[in-house]
């Protein structure tokens, strides 16, 4: 039925990569010429190749029950047409003993297919897969087992999404789960207001550094910049992991001690004391900042945030001298031995195509 797949992917850790590579081989095998498209450092609007019996894919993970905001960016410059078009998020899946756990998707299908709609595509299929969990901040990279047993069943998945799409059927299995994504779809909200400026701010090098660069040039997003031949992470950062897990000598840390630190200090310190000089000296003022209207909540998580990366950038200086890193990256989870990185199984660092 189609003539060709074109697919356009992000991916952090190669998950999205390797769902795409699944379907691009489905499609080979019908003889159906495709082609898998990072969207790395994407500067203008994407022209998709004219004609009707193209197939047009999406992939991409999800990223606080949402999608990352890049993904998104790319997706609202797409123009405006009536084409057949898939969506496919990839999410945090885990294994406990022999049971495969899915992670949740919250809206990181729904918007993307409520938008192609408004923009008039043909949604032809929404599905979920469930690759093992790469947030690492979180908790620790899986075992080679429990990837590899987690990789094989959605390759069954992602073969029966694609044979029913190039046969011309649709199909939405991803939205077996629309009760409980609607359910969270408030922390979508929150996370892509807040939570991920937050999340940009964890990362910093240790002191096996050694200034290579490699995380700044395979960033998907441009989002790192070196200053004094260390790595600084910009509000630009998605969060995808990928810096932290192809950094040659694991120097890369999720930072715990700022994490905790900066929260006891703006919402345990600074905040009650603002609090308590406004009920000095403006009543009106301290019910403001107290208020729990959502506009003012982000406001206040706006301004909180703000003066995070004030610390972040004093931590990141001050984080040349051995003692200062070691209490700010050294002591991180992440350090552990057992902590583990975590990329797609058969997914290396030059399978990143970043443009230059
Ligand atoms: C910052 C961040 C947020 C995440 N949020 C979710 C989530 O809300 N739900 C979920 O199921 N998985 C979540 N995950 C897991 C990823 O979606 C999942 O591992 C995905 O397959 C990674 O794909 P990639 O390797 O193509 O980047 C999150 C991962 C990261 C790094
Ligand atoms: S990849 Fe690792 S060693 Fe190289 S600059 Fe980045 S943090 Fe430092
Ligand atoms: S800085 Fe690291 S985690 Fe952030 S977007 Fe770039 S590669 Fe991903």
């Amino acid at each position: 039925m189609y003539k060709r797949l074109v697919m356009y992917y992000f991916t952090g850790t190669g998950n999205a990569l390797t769902v795409g590579r699944w379907l691009a081989k489905q499609a080979r095998s019908r003889g159906i010429p495709f082609e898998l498209i990072p969207i790395d450092r994407f500067n203008k609007p994407v022209a998709a190749p004219a004609g009707k019996d193209i197939l047009l894919g999406l992939l991409y993970p999800t990223h606080g029950f949402s999608l990352p905001w890049y993904m998104l960016k790319f997706m609202l410059a797409f123009p405006r047409e009536r084409r057949h078009l898939f969506c496919l998020n990839t999410f945090g899946g885990t294994k406990i003993g022999r049971v495969h756990l899915p992670g949740l998707s919250g809206i990181a299908l729904i918007l993307p297919a409520l938008l192609f709609f408004l923009k008039g595509f043909r949604i032809r299929g929404l599905v979920s897969i469930n690759l093992p969990s790469n947030w690492i901040s979180l908790h620790p990279g899986l075992t080679s087992s429990a990837v590899a047993s987690l990789a094989e069943h959605c390759r069954k998945k992602a073969y029966r999404f694609a044979e029913a799409l190039l046969q011309g059927r649709r199909s939405y299995r991803g939205l077996i789960s629309l009760p409980f994504d609607l359910a969270v779809s408030p922390i979508a909200l929150g996370y892509m207001l807040v939570g991920r400026f937050w999340l940009a701010k964890m990362y910093l090098a240790n002191s096996e550094c050694n200034g290579c660069g490699i995380c700044h040039k395979q960033c998907p997003v441009n989002a790192i910049v070196m200053k004094r031949n260390r790595p600084f992470w910009t509000f630009r950062c998605e969060s995808c992991m990928r810096c932290i897990n192809i950094c040659p000598v694991k120097a890369i840390q999720v930072s715990h001690v700022f994490t905790a630190v900066s929260a006891f200090c703006l919402y345990g310190l600074l905040f009650p004391l603002i609090l308590s000089l406004a009920l000095h000296y403006n009543e009106n003022l301290a019910s403001l900042l107290v208020s729990e209207s959502q506009f003012i909540s982000i406001l206040r998580a706006w301004f909180l945030t703000g003066i995070m990366f004030l610390a972040y950038r004093m931590v990141h200086g001050l984080s040349r001298f051995r003692p200062i890193n070691f209490l700010f990256a050294g002591l991180s989870l992440t350090r552990l031995r057992f902590w583990r990185r975590y990329l797609a199984p058969g997914v290396s660092v030059k399978d990143f195509k970043i443009k230059k």
